[in-house]
């Protein structure tokens, strides 16, 4: 067995990483982890406040350099600047985690318009543009990991998120094809399809009566019968971030407490 595959104690020692819509939830669960796993971290949000209390905090209790810069996702030229940023900060970037995401439920035929830009401008447009943004500094290298946060939404479709199941299946889309062309550059890319996780934006769908209903129905069927928790997921980021993953690429998981498992 070669060092690189065996699961070191900081499988992330020395790793600078950038993660979008770390500043609460499920992204502040992932920016948490990287850096306790031994990683500096940059993190990419559009609530500024926010991302720069949980960088302070973060950076209090791992010592490493976390740093919060504010990025809206779905404008090309914010990823630029945080990727400019990130570089400026740590020097390179090993490690792009998209978390970045928005939802609320509605049933298909009463969504609007604008609803839909929303949606697809955070979910998918957002990976698009960091991606564009940081995969050159990566292929120069020949190294770099990159995994995006989709949704089991996206595996089997979910009541009343017809556009955001759609975007996040395009994520998944999108990342296996990505994965197959810079394979050649030494840079692996991973998806993690999150079940229902308790979250600010999970609280946001269920202060409305057809989201809570959907989320109550859901809940029950899940086999572990709890909804998920940020530190549920991040544990498969940090693997799938670190060297021991070195064979993986182009792959699909679910954290969802079983609620799918699709194959
Ligand atoms: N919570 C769940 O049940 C669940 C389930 C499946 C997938 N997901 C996905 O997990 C990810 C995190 O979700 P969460 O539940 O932690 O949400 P959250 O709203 O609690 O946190 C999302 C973070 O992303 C940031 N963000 C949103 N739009 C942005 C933009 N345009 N630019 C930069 N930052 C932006 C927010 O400010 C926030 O800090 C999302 O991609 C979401 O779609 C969540």
């Amino acid at each position: 067995m070669s060092p690189a595959n065996t699961v070191a104690a900081k499988p992330l020692e020395g790793k600078k990483a950038i993660v979008t819509g770390g500043a609460r939830g499920i992204g502040r669960g992932i920016v948490e982890a990287l850096a306790r796993a031994g990683a500096d971290v940059t993190v990419g949000d559009f609530l500024a406040e926010e991302a720069t209390r949980t960088a302070e905090a973060v950076r209090r209790e791992t010592g490493r350099d976390v740093a919060a810069v504010r990025t809206d996702v779905t404008r090309l030229e914010d990823a630029m600047a945080l990727r400019d940023a990130a570089l400026q900060a740590m020097g390179r970037i090993d490690i792009l985690v998209n978390n970045a995401g928005w939802d609320h439920l509605i049933p298909f035929l009463k969504s609007t318009p604008e609803e839909w830009q929303r949606v697809i401008g955070v979910n998918y447009l957002g990976v698009i543009h960091t991606c564009y943004a940081v995969l050159p500094h990566m292929a120069e290298r020949k190294q770099g990991a990159i995994v995006n946060i989709s949704s089991d939404s996206a595996r089997v479709g979910s009541l009343g998120e017809a556009v955001y199941s759609g975007a996040k299946a395009a994520v998944v889309a999108f990342s296996k094809t990505l994965a197959r062309e810079h394979a050649r550059d030494g840079i692996r890319i991973n998806v993690v399809c999150p079940g229902l996780v308790d979250t600010p934006l999970l609280a946001e769908i269920q202060s409305q009566d057809f989201g809570r209903k959907v989320i109550g129905a859901v809940t029950s069927a899940i086999p572990f019968k709890r909804l998920g928790r940020p530190e549920d997921v991040a544990p498969l980021v940090v693997f799938l971030a670190s060297d021991a993953a070195g064979y993986i690429t182009g792959q699909v998981t679910s954290v969802s407490g079983g609620l799918t498992m699709a194959g």
